[in-house]
Order: C-alpha cells, then sequence, then structure tokens
C-alpha cells in the first residue's frame, strides 16, 4: 500500500534512538522496526553506527572524542530528516549520558524516542556476533564499550527492552504500540 493509501501524509516525524552494547541487538531490532514501520506506509532512514562509520564517520575512532562526533553527526542528520517530517530509526552504541542528551535538544518534546537494548554484557560476550568480546577478552583489542570503556545507561529511556525474556518481534510490537500511539501512524481502520 502506498502513503496514500494510508493516509499517513503530513504525520509528524519521529526518531528512534537504540542504544545500548555492542552485540545487544540494536541493528536487529532497528531494521525489523524498519520493515514494520514501512509496512504502515511510511518511508524510514536508517543510521546504524556500523554503517556511518564507513561513510560519514570514516575515519572516527572509538576515543570519547570520536564517539562523540560520530554520535552528534548521525544526531544530527536524523534531526534533519526529522524537521522534514520523516521517520530516522538510529541504531548506535552512543555510551555517554550527556552525549545523548545533547542529541535529544535536538528534537522537538515528543519527536525523540530513547530506547534502550539493554541486553545484559554477559549475554551479549555469549552471543559474540561479531567476535569482537573474544578478541577483547585475548587481549587483542582494547577500549571496548562495556568491558574497559564506559557505558553509561540511560536512566530515563523512553523505552528499555528486555531482549533476554523477549523477543525481537515483541520488541518491535511494544515499539510499534508507542509509534501509532504518539499519532505516527494513521492506521487506515483508525
Ligand atoms: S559509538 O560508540 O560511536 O556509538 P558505534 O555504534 O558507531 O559506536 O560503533 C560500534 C561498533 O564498532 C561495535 O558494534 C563494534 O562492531 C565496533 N567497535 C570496534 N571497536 C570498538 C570499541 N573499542 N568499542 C566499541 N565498539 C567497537
Amino acid at each position: 500500500m502506498t502513503e496514500r493509501q494510508h493516509g499517513n501524509y503530513e504525520l509528524p516525524g519521529m526518531c528512534a534512538w537504540f542504544t545500548g552494547l555492542s552485540g545487544a541487538g540494536k541493528t536487529t531490532t532497528a531494521e525489523m522496526l524498519q520493515k514494520a514501520i514501512e509496512a504502515e506506509g511510511r518511508r524510514v532512514t536508517l543510521l546504524d553506527g556500523d554503517v556511518v562509520r564507513q561513510h560519514l564517520s570514516e575515519g572516527l575512532g572509538f576515543s570519547r572524542q570520536d564517539r562523540d562526533t560520530n554520535v552528534l553527526r548521525i544526531g544530527w542528520v536524523a534531526s534533519q530528516i526529522v524537521y522534514h517530517g520523516g521517520i530516522a530509526i538510529c541504531s548506535l552504541i552512543s555510551p555517554y549520558r550527556d552525549t545523548r542528551a545533547r542529541v535529544r535538544e535536538l528534537f522537538d518534546e515528543g519527536s525523540f524516542l530513547e530506547i534502550h537494548v539493554a541486553t545484559p554484557l554477559e549475554v551479549c560476550e555469549e552471543r559474540d556476533p561479531k567476535g569482537h568480546y573474544r578478541r577483547v577478552r585475548g587481549g587483542e583489542l582494547k577500549g571496548f564499550t562495556g568491558v574497559d570503556d564506559a557505558y553509561e545507561s540511560p536512566l530515563a529511556p523512553e523505552i528499555t527492552l528486555n531482549t533476554t525474556e523477549l523477543s525481537v518481534a515483541e520488541n518491535v510490537d511494544l515499539i510499534m504500540q508507542r509509534i501509532v500511539a504518539n499519532g505516527l501512524i494513521r492506521r487506515p481502520s483508525a
């Protein structure tokens, strides 16, 4: 169905900002959310840390300064998308609380959803989808978030995802309920 059939023109923009440890499931959840939103007739721009680091943030490392630059760049791009009525999904560790707060300030009240993918470190390590934790424990990789570099959990995120007891699909449903309640998607029957 097109946006027109859904009557989803002229709806407000929104940024869904996924934060959490490496391997927490941010990208998987973000990609499924993108599909769920697109199935309702709205287009989505997905800004994923790993991907943006190959383009807009190429050359940046993992010092606090470089991470902040990466986070603020992605926040700025997302804010432009939202300003023009679009939906941006951002998926990156974004480890520092005050930097995430600076990103939040770029958005109007209500158009920024901070989503904490609260997978515990032990679970991320066990899953280790990219083999990073194994390298960290082997001493080959230093300054890794959650191990020997900071991760500051959000204190008051709009949504906290429990990924150990709920499936990705269940978590996406929770986010979609919030998005619909916020008036970002209008269902034909509504
Ligand atoms: S952020 O800190 O700037 O928000 P971002 O999400 O873009 O991080 O990138 C994190 C990804 O980079 C991780 O999932 C991992 O694949 C890779 N990475 C490489 N080195 C590190 C590191 N020292 N700490 C965390 N992630 C790292």
